[in-house]
């Protein structure tokens, strides 16, 4: 897990309106899902509104073997006791702040279970271990993101978690705001970022089936 709290905003160069959505989802208490291809920005839009909103960012990358207690935490034994760990949720919860769990289908079942209290009005985290009912202050997020074009005919989002979030889609850029992104991130002259950003893109091989989400930028239609 990884936590930051940046002092400098990271450069972000939208592709429609996707900052407004995710203030006002920010602000609404409703937690957010990011969907798109490898590489369409979503860490860095993430880590720019954090940063944005000044709250802190706790970003778990899930894996086969994240289970529920890797999110919410476990007793550790040392010194000759046992000492209760907050896992980056908890933390999140306890503390305020965006708990960014990136490619959530890939963690265990067992993690939606502590998911959905979180994800509606309730906004609860019951903590089984030791006892605790921790209610998330207006300052907690939950993201998840979603690379639809990573994971098995299996492993898709269940229905039932997916209703919850507010979705947003990502996509690549058009060449030209790429040109522009390859030329801030690198310091390299318009002519050379120009030469390095393909003019063409196959949208046959980018195009996804989104029905239910907001599409930002470049429509393929
Ligand atoms: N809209 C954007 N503004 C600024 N930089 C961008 C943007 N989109 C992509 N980038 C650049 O592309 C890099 C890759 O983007 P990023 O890591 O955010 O993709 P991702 O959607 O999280 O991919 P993955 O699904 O592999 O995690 C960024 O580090 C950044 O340099
Ligand atoms: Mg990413």
């Amino acid at each position: 897990m990884t936590t930051e709290r940046q002092s400098e905003i990271p450069f972000y160069s939208p592709q429609g309106n996707e900052e407004a959505l995710f203030e006002h989802a920010y602000g609404n208490q409703l937690p957010v899902l990011l969907k798109g291809p490898t590489g369409s920005g979503k860490t860095r839009f993430i880590a720019h509104m954090a940063a944005q909103l000044n709250v802190p960012l706790y970003t778990v990358s899930c894996h086969d073997d994240l289970t529920a207690s890797d999110l919410v935490g476990r007793y550790l034994i040392g010194d000759g006791q046992t000492i209760w760990n907050d896992g980056p949720l908890t933390r999140a919860v306890r503390e305020g702040g965006i708990c960014y769990l990136d490619e959530v289908v890939e963690a265990r079942k067992d993690t939606t279970v502590v998911i959905h209290p979180l994800t509606d009005n309730r906004r609860i985290l019951p903590i089984d271990r030791t006892g605790e009912t921790l209610h998330a202050p207006d300052n907690f997020m939950l993201v998840v993101s979603y690379n639809p074009g990573y994971q098995s005919m299996m492993k898709g989002l269940k229905p039932s978690t997916r209703q919850r979030f507010i979705s947003m889609s990502f996509n690549y850029l058009k060449p030209a705001q790429e040109q522009e992104v390859v030329e801030q991130e690198t310091g390299i002259d318009a002519p050379m970022a120009k030469k390095l950003v393909p003019k063409h893109i196959n949208f046959d091989r980018l195009t996804f089936h989104m029905p239910d989400s907001t599409y930002f930028g470049h429509h393929p239609h």
